[in-house]
């Protein structure tokens, strides 16, 4: 790479000055403007770092996924980090781990029960069923739209072995008591936290508490590399999973070497496995059914740029979410504001509102008025995923009803608290719910 050459200088400070003119936001205008949930921010720094990789032209995963790797590892304090090109291939990946037979004894099997939610993401339950596993659902508060923790402890059962969630909208799910189950019942545990990447629970972050956690770096997400994810492992088995986390993302091969490398595990022509030759080339050895599911180093230079500014981002989105909650404070007797976990501190994707039973207008209703206002809106996922037609026939258990998942489905929706909203599109959300409710 020639990052010496002066016409090299000379394209990235061009490529800079470019995003500033075309990207610096004119000041918000309520009659034109969109009032997005989500989206990116980003500055010259990302379009620096994407066509410094460019200039690269390793195209595959590289220095730049190798530089965010370290990073975001040594964030978590996890022993690696694996990237991925979507969440959805996290969650695949990780939940996947799990069944790998290197795990022997405790490796999951079709037909073992794993507790999830239904009130949540469909690509955090698709590998459940992917992998002929049963998912068995427990119900989510009004408020926090976290699993009910006092159900995830009746919902083990003889065949459960898993528990893989979300911490919804960034607001942690009740770890001390998941992890009380997990510990007592000796169960696995994946953490999705693609929508929560710098939540706290009693001060430490969520995504270290599992044996496997997953993240999202889509553009809705705390930050963005256009399309990309991550999965980390934790605790005791962090190497051993870490090690089949990467065997499946990277074809399912044996071999671990770096890009480039050709024999770090030092025994490449030297090893037995079943009844391949002696000493076949281990490169080309395959112990896990795997895919390829990483990214290029384009996406992650990109990450690389946005890594530098997430304090910075998860500041303003607890900043935003207290702003929104101040706001409708007034009107809880008709609206149910999102509240944090107890003992967290989430680093919210974005303010969750259901509209209460008898408040005299319907959800479609409040949305219609924000969306006439150019500002978006979006339904908490899916509501109910056993209601879509993908999950209508999957085999599942479910414990204590789904009531409170059901009533999300039906009034719950949410709104923007991305870095993106500032002060003047934050008023003009307050004011179109106030107009809304005040002639209520
Ligand atoms: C909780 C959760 N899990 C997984 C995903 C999937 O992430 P991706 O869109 O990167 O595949 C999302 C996406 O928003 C999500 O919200």
């Amino acid at each position: 790479m020639d990052t010496l050459d002066p016409r090299r200088r000379q394209i990235l400070d061009l490529v800079e000055q470019y995003a500033r003119d075309k990207f610096g936001a004119p000041p918000f205008a309520a009659d034109r403007d969109l009032v997005h949930y989500a989206g990116r921010v980003f500055d010259g720094q990302e379009l620096r770092c994407a066509t410094e990789a460019v200039l690269d032209f390793f195209l595959t995963a590289n220095r730049f996924a190798e530089r965010f790797e370290a990073d975001f590892a040594d964030f978590f304090g996890a022993p690696g980090a694996y990237l991925v090109n979507s969440g959805s291939s996290a969650n695949l990946v990780a939940l996947t781990a799990l069944t790998s037979p290197k795990l022997g004894e405790r490796r999951l099997r079709p037909g073992d029960e794993v507790l999830t939610v239904a009130a949540g993401f469909p690509t955090t339950l698709a590998p459940i069923v992917q992998n002929r596993l049963v998912p068995v659902f427990v119900d989510v508060g009004i408020g926090d739209y976290t699993a009910l923790p006092e159900r995830i402890a009746q919902a083990v059962g003889p065949k459960t072995r898993a528990i893989m969630m979300a911490h919804t909208m960034g607001n942690p799910f009740d770890l001390d008591a998941v992890s009380a189950v997990v510990k007592k019942h000796d169960l696995w545990l994946i953490e999705d936290n693609c929508d929560a990447l710098g939540s706290t629970y009693r001060g430490r972050l969520t995504g270290t508490f599992g044996h496997l956690a997953t993240f999202s770096f889509y553009p809705a997400h705390h930050i963005t590399m256009g399309e990309g994810g991550c999965v980390i492992a934790a605790g005791q088995s962090a190497e051993e999973l870490g090690r089949i986390v990467r065997s499946l993302r990277d074809w399912g091969r044996d071999c671990y070497c770096a890009g480039g490398e050709n024999n770090t595990c030092g025994k490449r022509f030297s090893q037995q496995f079943g009844t391949l030759p002696s000493g076949f080339d281990h490169k080309y050895v395959y112990s896990h059914i795997g895919y390829n599911l990483k990214l290029t180093d384009l996406q992650a230079a990109i990450g690389c740029a946005q890594w530098q500014k997430l304090p910075g981002f998860i500041a303003r989105r607890k900043e935003n979410f207290a702003y929104l909650r101040k706001a409708l404070a007034p009107y809880e007797d008709r609206l149910v504001l999102p509240v944090a976990t107890p003992g967290s501190d989430p680093a919210w994707f974005g303010f969750v509102i259901t509209v209460r039973e008898g408040a005299g207008f319907s959800r479609t209703e409040l949305q219609r008025h924000l969306e006439e206002r150019r500002i978006e809106t979006r339904a908490l996922f899916a509501g109910n995923l056993l209601r879509h037609p993908a999950f209508l026939d999957i085999p599942h258990r479910v414990c204590g009803g789904l009531a409170n998942t059901d009533r999300i489905t039906e009034s719950t929706f949410f709104v923007g608290v991305y870095p993106g909203l500032d002060a003047p599109r934050l008023e003009h959300m307050a004011e179109a719910f106030r107009g809304f409710l005040k002639k209520r």
